[in-house]
């Protein structure tokens, strides 16, 4: 494992905030130096390539208070919790592409990602009052240890439903099975281009 680790590029370095247009790049596995790290660096840097602003947040980094169901963002249209969500979900709304990379764990995302989607009540609390939130698309990138494509039927399902949630539109997903047989997505034929020119397509076709 150690060796793994070692062999993998350091993710990009963060920015604080994106302007309005931006990418907003989701790394949601705690593990920095793996898979998903490595899909969301080749993402991060295309964007970057194609001249448009991006940031790279780690769920698993942030303070983010579990949603309590309150309910108040739909009579405010702001979250009663002030932590790093406030300035995430801003930039979110104002964004064009949110990327967001995911192992599967115990069949669905891993807790600190989960965390940070149901905060996103928010903006629906925001936009359901008038808000305005310009058109966006979504993209899921996603890696699982077992083999088959019905390993990702939950990660497929909570990601569509945070899309639809805060109108955004989904791009087909790119989802990587067996990875406890392939370890590392650098070994997978093509996969690096399909991520690079899917995002590419995707800002080009604005
Ligand atoms: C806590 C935990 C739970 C996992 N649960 C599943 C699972 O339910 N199904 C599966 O196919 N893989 C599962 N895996 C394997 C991961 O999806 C796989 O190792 C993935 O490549 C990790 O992504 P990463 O390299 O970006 O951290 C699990 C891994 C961990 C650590």
């Amino acid at each position: 494992m150690d060796t793994f680790l070692a062999s993998h590029p350091v993710n990009p370095a963060p920015v604080e905030h994106v302007p309005g247009g931006g990418v907003v790049v989701i790394q949601g596995s705690p593990r920095p130096g793996g898979n998903c790290g490595i899909l969301a660096s080749w993402a991060a840097e295309e964007a970057r390539n194609a001249g448009v602003e991006t940031m790279v947040i780690y769920p698993h980094d942030m303070d983010i208070h579990p949603c309590i169901g309150c309910y108040q963002c739909y009579n405010t249209g702001t979250c009663v919790f002030q932590d790093e969500m406030t300035a995430l979900i801003d930039d979110v709304a104002k964004s064009r592409l949110v990327v967001i990379c995911s192992p599967v764990y115990t069949n669905t995302v891993p807790a600190g990602l989960k965390a940070l989607l149901d905060r996103f009540q928010a903006l629906h609390g925001e936009i359901t009052l008038g808000g305005h939130s310009p058109p966006k698309r979504g993209l899921l990138m996603a890696v699982a240890g077992r083999k088959g494509i019905q390993n990702f039927r939950c990660v497929s399902g909570v990601i569509k439903a945070f899309f639809s949630l805060v109108d955004i539109t989904p791009l087909s997903p790119v989802l990587i099975d067996g990875m406890d047989e392939i370890r590392d997505v650098r070994t997978v034929p093509g996969l690096e281009d399909h991520v690079r020119s899917k995002v590419k397509e995707c800002l080009d076709s604005e």
